[in-house]
């Protein structure tokens, strides 16, 4: 995959005096079936998380609170995207090195799965994962 499949996803925001809601929906908003979803909090202002790639799974990140950075690397090129509107998801395909940091005090970063957790999924070498995303 390359970066030009990444993409911003605008979802619905709707705001009245009470405030605003928002959501996403499987197969409609987010382009995938949502099997899982977890969530990164209480993270330290110089946290570097992420460091991996995924060979399959693809992913929405939603900063429901705050902000961070998300550097996404294809094996050829990199792009920082700069997540703080909750109303704004980023949509990562598969075959994408990812490292996450400048997280804002009290961040929320919600992650929409298109599958269960499979550590056989991951690359965690640099190395391993430029071979396999230039071949
Ligand atoms: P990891 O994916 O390395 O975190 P990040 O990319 O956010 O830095 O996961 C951290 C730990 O949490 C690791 O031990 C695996 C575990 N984990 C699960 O068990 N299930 C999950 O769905 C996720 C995302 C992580």
């Amino acid at each position: 995959m390359s970066l030009s499949e990444v993409k911003l996803i605008e979802l619905p925001k709707i705001t009245d005096f009470r405030g605003s809601i928002s959501f996403a929906e499987g197969n409609n908003h987010i382009p995938f079936d949502i099997k899982r979803v977890y969530y990164l909090y209480e993270s330290p202002p110089n946290a570097e998380r992420g460091a991996h790639g995924h060979k399959k799974l693809e992913q929405v990140i939603i900063p429901i609170s705050g902000s961070f950075d998300f550097i996404l690397d294809d094996g050829h090129a990199r792009q920082k995207y700069v997540l703080d509107k909750p109303w704004v998801g980023l949509y990562v395909p598969p075959m994408m090195w990812r490292d996450v940091n400048n997280f804002s005090v009290g961040s929320v970063c919600l992650v929409l799965a298109s599958d269960t957790y499979k550590e056989e999924d991951y690359y965690r070498d640099y190395q391993e994962f430029l071979n396999a995303a230039r071949k």
